[in-house]
């Protein structure tokens, strides 16, 4: 008999729980398959629980999690709950209390999937970025003064600590040289500009490469990112950046890959509690349609078993998933794939 992985499974708001459960329906299906077993919670957290009970992630809750193999997660945001609140509350919170201090997000095109890039194919988009996840800008640092008047300041500090930033460049070398590919990690910063926090970056990146002689070592300000990524996206094999510039090439990255209904992304505490999600959002308007596409969902779950270490299982996964969007989806936009949410589960699940 197989392991047991403990799952807490939480859908949240909107096209969240329709994607979760064609996700969830591929991998226990792969469980099946490879003979393993995952036993899941599902967790209610989200706008509708805030709205009825004014609780966004209560302290027990966090207890509870820490308690699991992984976390698989749907979308956070609500149509009816201020903006900031949710994502702040659950989406950020979990990274930062469980110190899931890595996104790793991979931009990688398959075959048949349509991209914006005229003359780019899979053969150019694949890369993976490494997004620091539990500092910079996100951190929350910062306050405001005579908020409301004339006179008003609003600060938001960037943190990066020695620590926090070590501890991500490392995991960046160390999954490059794993990867096992160009073997090339590239630093996304702003070294003319925000000299301090990518002069710590850039001197941790060149020592930290000290201990990883077979990584080529390149560096790229973000904005130049931005331009590379789409004039010659196959210079990239890794990329690690901090966390808000992270956040925005990322977008950039899943439009390149396909668009949202493709890119997954994990947050990963590699010695604790990871969490896997479709980076694509809560999209209000297409809720309860059965029309969004749950593709990013069902790859967040092949990244997810990955990582618990059902290899096998995750490469089934991502195979009957690049199958069912060579030779069968039309599109991969919510509403124009030829099939609804529950099909593309059926498909993918099918072919396993
Ligand atoms: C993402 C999202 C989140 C982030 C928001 C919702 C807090 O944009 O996962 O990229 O900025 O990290
Ligand atoms: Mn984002």
């Amino acid at each position: 008999m197989g392991k047991t992985y403990k799952i807490a499974v939480i859908p949240g708001d909107g096209t969240g729980p329709e994607v979760v459960a064609e996700g969830v329906k591929v991998i226990t299906t792969a469980a099946q398959k490879f003979s393993f077993t995952l036993d899941l919670t599902h967790y209610d957290l989200g706008g509708e629980r805030y709205n009825k009970t004014g609780e966004i992630l209560p302290d027990s809750v966090i207890s509870e999690l820490r308690q699991y193999h992984a976390i698989f997660l749907g979308a956070i945001g609500h149509p009816d709950v201020k903006p900031g609140i949710l994502e702040k509350g659950i989406l950020l919170k979990l990274r930062f209390e469980l110190d899931q201090y890595i996104n790793l997000r991979p931009v990688k095109l398959y075959p048949g999937v349509e991209t914006p890039l005229r003359d780019k194919g899979p053969d150019e988009i694949d890369f993976v970025v490494v997004r620091e996840n539990s500092e910079g800008l996100y951190a929350g640092a910062g306050g405001t003064l005579k908020k409301g008047t004339r006179d008003e300041v609003a600060i938001q500090e960037s943190i990066n600590t020695r620590k926090g930033v070590e501890r991500c460049l490392r995991y960046a070398f160390d999954f490059c040289h794993r990867r096992d590919r160009a073997k090339k990690l590239t630093l996304c910063g702003k070294t003319n500009v925000l000299t301090f926090a990518f002069d710590l970056w850039e001197r941790t990146f060149y020592e930290v490469a000290k201990d990883f002689p077979d990584i080529k070592t390149d560096y790229a300000h973000v904005d130049a990112t931005c331009m590379w990524m789409v004039k010659n996206p196959e210079w990239f094999d890794v990329i690690v950046t901090d966390n808000m510039f992270g956040d925005i090439i990322t977008d950039l990255g899943a439009m390149i890959q396909g668009g949202m209904g493709i890119a997954a992304g994990g947050n990963i505490n590699p010695q604790g509690v990871s969490m896997f999600e479709p980076i694509g959002g809560s999209a209000p308007k297409y809720t309860g349609l059965n029309v969004i596409n749950p593709m990013a969902a069902i790859m967040a779950g092949q990244m997810m078993l990955d990582i618990l270490g059902e290899s096998q299982a995750a490469a089934a996964v991502e195979k009957s998933a690049m199958k069912v969007m060579a030779d069968k989806l039309k599109s991969m936009s919510a509403g124009k794939m030829g099939y609804s949410t529950s099909q593309v589960g059926d498909l993918v699940a099918g072919l396993i």
